[in-house]
């Protein structure tokens, strides 16, 4: 039986998710806020819909007649969208509301990982009353991230000693309108993050990746969903070793133990300190950019992963080419505090194609939050494209990203030309190794 497989989300993680579909045998559609062009492409059909409204993602399932289900972005999730899918008989491969909490409620993380004895959890206090968080930064002895407990597209946490001082730590909680806010001690590393397929009890894990939050080069600037990511041709990346990548899978696995039946992707945020590795935060889908770092280089058969997930059977072992991946996103100008949307986006996507017969490597190009009109395609708020190199080493893969990237056309758009470069892969290394006492 050939599977009919609904892919809920219209970014770049969910363009990666529908090309790694696109060979498998199976009929793909599609539903997003925005047109996704890369992701229209390759699918059988694409419904322009409200992704958070249950009753309108279960409808489209049913007319495709969809047999399984992959939801890419976290609000879905947030909104039970997987629960209407999983009720209506087509199982969604992604957590229902309550497991999706892992993500969406950050004070339900932080108690979850207490009162299961997680490893790697920081100290932390959480608020309700914005006066006594207030009242609790004046009193902490050292540097405190601020967290609010909902989504915020990862825009909403602030880090004292690094964004913020105390003054303005404060003056952020009291004028934010949070509900609810966490606050955790400062880490200080690197960060990376591992992503594990998880379902029917099984975990299956994937390369660590380090993305780069900052907005501009050198990591400056504010927190943005991500402006671009790097992964190795090992499962570690070169300021760590397989040890320290080896302590984050047993934190997924504890997590996966504790969580009673989790579905889906399972996504974990690490900072490597000189104290070992902590825990970040805990996502409940792919990382966007990660996703676009790991399916490429994917040999087995993500049909299967998802196949085996819904048939309650065994998850296939992962097999991965020993490839080094580094994606850059182009955004609109102004991105994240004042984006330019409603932009025409030209993108040359022979001319990115042209780049892999050049290299001993591979260029893609992934469309994320771009609009398909009838006269062009159009930026949105939020991140444009992205293109990613593959190749043997790093510093190749960035070459190539670089070429994609000059070549897709970049008008009006912006982007760190800095992810992947030696140069800052370097610092991650003396970093970690100042922090070591190396
Ligand atoms: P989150 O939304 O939890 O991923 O946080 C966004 C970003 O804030 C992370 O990727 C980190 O760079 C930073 N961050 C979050 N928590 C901490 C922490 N406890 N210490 C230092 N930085 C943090
Ligand atoms: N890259 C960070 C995220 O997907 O949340």
């Amino acid at each position: 039986m050939t599977e009919t497989v609904l892919l809920v989300g219209g970014g770049g993680r969910e363009h990666a998710i529908a090309r790694s579909l696109a060979d498998s045998d199976a009929q793909l559609y599609a539903c997003a806020g925005n047109k996704n062009p890369g992701i229209a492409q390759v699918a059988a059909g694409f419904e322009t819909l409200e992704t958070t409204n249950p009753t309108a993602v279960v409808d489209y399932a049913r007319q495709v007649d969809a047999t399984l289900a992959v939801v890419g972005p976290e609000a879905p999730l947030a909104a039970g969208v997987a629960d209407a899918l999983d009720e209506a008989g087509v199982y969604a491969f992604g957590p229902q509301e309550a497991e999706a909490r892992i993500e969406t409620d950050k004070a339900f993380q932080r108690r979850f990982m207490q009162e299961n004895d997680i490893p790697g959890c920081p100290d932390f206090e959480t608020f309700d009353d914005m006066e006594a968080a207030c009242e609790y930064v004046d009193e902490y002895d050292g540097d405190l991230a601020i967290k609010p407990a909902g989504l915020t597209g990862g825009k909403g946490v602030r880090v004292m000693g690094d964004q913020i001082d105390t003054e303005e730590a404060k003056a952020y909680i009291r004028n934010s309108d949070y509900d609810r806010i966490v606050l955790e001690e400062r880490l200080v590393g690197e960060e990376f993050t591992v992503q594990a397929f998880v379902a029917n009890g099984d975990v299956r894990v994937t390369p660590a990746v380090q993305d780069h939050k900052r907005a501009y080069e050198g990591d400056e600037g504010p927190n943005t969903g991500g402006m671009g990511s790097y992964s190795d041709a090992s499962l570690e990346l070169p300021f760590m070793i397989e040890e320290e990548y080896m302590e984050a899978v047993d934190v997924i696995q504890a997590v996966v133990d504790a969580l009673d039946g989790y579905k889906g992707v399972l996504y974990g945020q690490f900072m490597l300190t000189a104290e070992g590795i902590k825990v970040v935060e805990f996502n409940a889908r792919f990382g966007d950019p990660e996703a676009m770092n790991t399916l490429p280089a994917l040999n087995t058969d993500f049909l299967d992963v998802l196949t085996a997930a819904r048939d309650g059977e065994e998850l296939p072992q992962l097999n991965f080419q020993r490839q080094a991946t580094v994606c850059k996103y182009a955004v609109p100008d102004g991105y994240p505090t004042d984006p330019e949307s409603g932009a025409l986006v030209k993108v040359d996507e022979d001319s990115v194609a042209a780049v892999s017969e050049e290299y001993d490597g591979e260029a893609l190009l992934f469309y994320a939050s771009v609009d398909e009109r009838d006269d062009g395609i159009y930026t949105t708020t939020s991140r444009s494209f992205a293109v990613v190199g593959v190749a043997d080493s790093i510093t190749d893969a960035e070459e190539i990203a670089e070429d994609a990237l000059s070549l897709a056309g970049d008008e009006g758009l912006r982007m760190r030309h800095d992810i992947g470069k030696a140069d800052l892969v370097q610092q991650r290394i003396d970093h970690m190794a100042e922090l070591r006492g190396e």
